[in-house]
């Protein structure tokens, strides 16, 4: 920890040493698959590029795609791997904004890892359900299910009256883990009558086709691909919605599906994010220990306080345009998805070898 300090404060300009105050009016946000992590492995120059920021007091946020943990899960593995004190409130991942939801919607559908679950009660949402619970409740729902019996025992629940009440909202937290299952299950839902399971709606005689589920969706991040550890990129959310569009349509007459998706590049996100790091620098300057309050969604900061933002990203779909089209700088970098020669929807400000190379170029 003391190396990484030493050496971050080696290569730190002069002028950031003397006059710290002065970079409160940059701030960064870090995008983590393909920048700090390759799967759960910390990447060259991301521990180094963090202590940078953080022992100059030079706010930052970690504005992820992923998840699948609580927020103060993914802080506290994060901070242990890249060696770097992280606060819960400086990240977003990419389902934090559906606790702007919990007063709207009181039974969900909850879809990814089985540990979505647990996240969606802790956002607040009083009855939760997750796919594994219906087939469950009834295994020819989803035939072919991908997931074995013992598995679905271990993890599912049995929901009592899950046939009685309407489900309220789909919400899409991470990546489908029984991508049959859950495609059948969101269909049914969707095209259900009122949302209640085991029931299909009638489509009225010359009516036009149905492009408003019965159920909203809510997708949390449209990423068609992603950076693990594997040599080629894999597909991701976006890939997923994309087949539920697709089967929506054909199953409705042509009828394009209303859904809502945010996440990177997505503005919504973008203006969370950007409330957030507005609170964060206000917290370090005072050390106040008060919890951010939850922006609403879908509200532009009324002013800034920042001269630049950079948004520092492998996903030039995701990440880079996003941040392009709010306004922030970016740095793409080449440890994650993208790869010299791939098209740009748009110039990045630095293009990088890898984030500590951004943040340095970047406060240069
Ligand atoms: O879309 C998958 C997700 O893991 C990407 O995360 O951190 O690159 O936005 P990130
Ligand atoms: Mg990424």
């Amino acid at each position: 920890m003391f190396r990484v300090r030493q050496q971050a404060n080696r290569l730190l300009p002069n002028i950031l040493r003397i006059h710290r105050s002065l970079h409160t009016e940059i701030a960064f946000a870090f995008d983590i698959d393909g920048v700090l992590l390759r799967s759960k492995e910390p990447i060259s120059g991301a521990s180094e590029a963090l202590k940078l920021c953080h022992d100059n007091k030079i706010p930052f946020i970690l504005l992820t795609n992923g998840g699948g943990t609580s927020e103060n899960q993914r802080t506290a593995f994060l901070s242990d791997a890249l060696r770097v004190p992280l606060s819960p409130s400086q990240i977003i991942q990419s389902h934090t904004p559906f606790k702007t939801l919990v007063p709207e919607y009181k039974k969900v559908l909850a879809v990814g890892s089985p540990t979505v679950r647990e996240v969606a009660e802790m956002y607040g949402f009083e009855k939760v359900v997750h796919p594994m619970d219906i087939v469950r409740y009834d295994p020819s729902i989803a035939p072919f299910s991908g997931v074995s019996k013992d598995v679905r025992m271990e993890l599912s629940r049995e929901i009592p009256g899950l046939d009685k009440e309407p489900f309220e909202a789909i919400l899409v937290f991470n990546d489908s883990r029984d991508w049959g299952a859950d495609i059948q299950i969101i269909l049914d839902l969707l095209n259900s009558e009122n949302g209640m399971l085991n029931t299909v709606r009638q489509a009225r005689p010359n009516a036009p086709p149905m492009s408003k589920p019965s159920v909203p969706i809510y997708f949390s991040n449209n990423d068609l691909v992603w950076a693990n550890q594997y040599v080629l990129n894999r597909v991701g959310q976006g890939a997923f919605r994309t087949v539920i569009e697709t089967l929506y349509s054909r199953l409705n007459y042509g009828a394009q599906l209303e859904n809502t998706i945010i996440g990177k590049p997505t503005a919504v996100t973008y203006d969370f994010a950007h409330h957030i790091l507005i609170k964060w620098r206000e917290k370090l300057a005072s050390g106040s220990k008060n919890e951010i309050p939850l922006p609403k969604l879908g509200v532009s900061p009324e002013s800034s306080p920042f001269s630049k933002v950079f948004m520092v990203g492998d996903n030039p779909a995701s990440d880079i345009i996003g941040a392009h089209n709010y306004g922030w700088s970016t740095c793409l970098v080449r440890s994650g998805v993208y790869r010299d020669g791939d098209p740009l929807p748009c110039h990045p400000t630095i293009i990088a070898d890898n984030v500590f190379d951004a943040v340095k170029r970047a406060i240069g």
